[in-house]
């Protein structure tokens, strides 16, 4: 993101929107959270309200790391039947509250305490808002077996999927599988994209988030928190 002289950063807009999180965070309840940088400075303010909260659902062990390390209960999700609320990042949310999300590798999980949310709040900086979904590569998890027939579909969409690596291995995600990133896609129509895209054998989880869309996002842009709902 190009920053004009005196404009906030990025990360200055990071942690102003996870501020600004903290008025959706129901007290005395528990609250989803995700995974990535952002999702880090939102967890540092949930960190003050601790008292306030019963606990957490965390999407990631990072997440869950963090939240625990800083005093903050976390609950497993089969032991909650649903949630007020789950905070997350994105990687790209558009006019609907249409995401790609993934870029942490943590999109299975995300999705899953995402499911048991009543409300899905998106907290991001004003880089990741977007006419059409796509031009961030797609992240997508899927079973190592099934890697090289997943690319070839998503050739056949026009899609280039590569296999996310680490310190030049193959990523194992939270739950022992690999992501690939899928550039070269428009996604027009992202929940027909979801649903095709999901029943691929072997795709755990394809990082479009329509069928879990956001209702509210605090967008960080120079002028403050600007409130999207959808
Ligand atoms: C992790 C995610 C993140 O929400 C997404 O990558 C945005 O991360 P950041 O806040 O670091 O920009 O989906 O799997």
């Amino acid at each position: 993101m190009n920053t004009a002289p005196g404009a906030p950063t990025q990360d200055q807009l990071k942690a102003l929107v996870a501020q600004a999180a903290l008025q959706y965070v129901e007290r005395g309840a528990l609250v989803g959270v995700g995974t990535g940088s952002t999702v880090n400075f939102f967890i540092d303010a949930l960190a003050t309200i601790k008292d306030q909260i019963l606990g957490a659902v965390s999407s990631s062990v990072a997440s869950t790391e963090r939240l625990r390390a800083l005093g903050i209960s976390v609950f497993d999700a089969n032991e909650v039947q649903h949630l007020p609320v789950y905070i997350d990042g994105a990687d790209e949310i558009d006019g609907h509250g249409y995401m790609v999300k993934g870029g942490g590798a943590a999109l299975t999980r995300e999705k899953i305490v995402a499911a048991l949310a009543d409300r899905f709040v998106c907290i991001a900086d004003a880089s990741k808002l977007v006419d059409v979904l796509g031009a961030f590569p797609l992240p997508v998890e899927v079973i190592p077996m099934a890697g090289a027939r997943i690319v070839r579909q998503f050739a056949a969409l026009g899609g280039h999927a590569v296999l996310r690596l680490k310190n030049g291995q193959p990523l194992v995600t939270d739950n022992g599988q690999h992501i690939l990133d899928v550039s070269g896609l428009q996604i027009r129509d992202p929940l027909a994209f979801e649903a095709q895209v999901s029943q691929w054998p072997g795709v755990v989880t394809v990082g479009v988030f329509a069928f879990q869309r956001a209702q509210v996002c605090l967008l960080g842009t120079p002028q403050g928190v600007k409130t999207l709902n959808f």
